[in-house]
């Protein structure tokens, strides 16, 4: 049966944004304080209906992010109440993939975050390869239009020496998005998408293709892009690390544990989990890791 998500739409996260887009998010938790109440009903009965409907569930999502985002949608349609909104959805089917596409927040780059980065290339990697595993799994899970996947890829060939023995390295990539996981498997970027990549590294692994950059297959042989969503699906197993970052923070406590106690059960003994900056394990879940660096948010699995 499938797992659902408390339907809490409460005011929560005092989480230190990194985008702009997610610095709103947070502002908008004191903004809505006042006003919150009239709508909370509107919303909730929104959010249900574009689950029943169409399977989309928004449920355990923070009410700041579902507001902005709907706010966007509620303007474009040119109507001013959840209920008229409603009646938009129901007159035209292709409303509801236009707001599937803004209530999925795409925000991603190649080697975002340099801190979580230098902690993936010196501490966790080494370990990985260290231990000697033959079989190195990976799982980003939330990984958007595929730069956080394909980020680790590089690094990762950049950090085993292929001569000590046979390796194989499978990086699941994730997202509910289908349409950014096509964009992925793709793996065409732009120049402006490219910015965050190392000289040495575009020229060593992107093929230069009229003014955009294609991955080399070395690279991209290295990802399997599957649907997946983190708050009803199943989580994966036998992983030796997750990085999900950026997307613990769009959601409510109760799904936000639920995915941590998946991750958990996910992991290798041992296994690590690398989280956003702005997001930590909440509650009981904080007991299932050890925090190995506080500033790049990188945990492993106790026991
Ligand atoms: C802000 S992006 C983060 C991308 C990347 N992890 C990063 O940090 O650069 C958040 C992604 O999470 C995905 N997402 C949101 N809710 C999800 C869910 N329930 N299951 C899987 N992916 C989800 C969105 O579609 C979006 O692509």
């Amino acid at each position: 049966m499938e797992k659902q998500p408390n339907i809490n739409l409460s005011r929560e996260g005092k989480d230190k944004m990194i985008t702009a887009e997610e610095a709103v998010v947070s502002n908008d938790h004191m903004r809505f304080q006042d006003s919150i109440t009239e709508g909370t009903k509107g919303l909730i009965s929104l959010m249900e209906k574009v689950y029943r409907e169409r399977g989309f569930d928004f449920r355990g999502y923070k009410q700041s992010t579902l507001t902005r985002r709907l706010g966007r949608r509620l303007r474009a349609r040119g109507v001013q109440t959840y209920i008229d909104y409603a009646r938009v959805l129901d007159n035209d089917q292709t409303e509801y993939d236009r707001l599937f596409m803004d209530l999925t927040i795409n925000v991603t780059s190649f080697f975002r975050d340099l801190v979580a980065f230098k902690a993936l290339e010196e501490v966790v990697l080494p370990a990985l390869i260290t231990k000697g595993e033959t079989n190195i799994r990976i799982w980003s899970a939330g990984c958007a239009t595929g730069e956080e996947p394909y980020s680790i890829a590089i690094l990762l060939v950049e950090c085993l020496d292929w001569e000590s023995g046979p390796r194989e390295v499978s990086i699941l990539a994730t997202d509910i998005d289908t349409k950014a996981l096509q964009r992925a498997r793709e793996g065409l970027f732009t120049a402006k998408e490219v910015e965050g990549i190392r000289p040495a590294w575009l020229e060593r692994y992107f093929i230069p293709e009229g003014g955009s950059f294609c991955l080399k297959p070395s690279i991209k042989g290295l990802v399997t892009f599957q649907k997946h969503n983190l708050v009803s699906d199943p989580p994966y197993c036998e992983l030796d690390l997750v990085v999900c970052r950026n997307v613990l923070i769009y959601l409510n406590p109760m799904p936000q544990a639920q995915m941590i106690e998946g991750f958990y059960t996910a992991l290798k003994k041992g296994g690590f989990l690398l989280l956003g900056k702005a997001e930590v394990p909440v509650g009981e879940t904080r007991t299932l890791f050890n925090c190995i660096d506080k500033k790049a948010k990188l945990y492993q699995k106790v026991g």
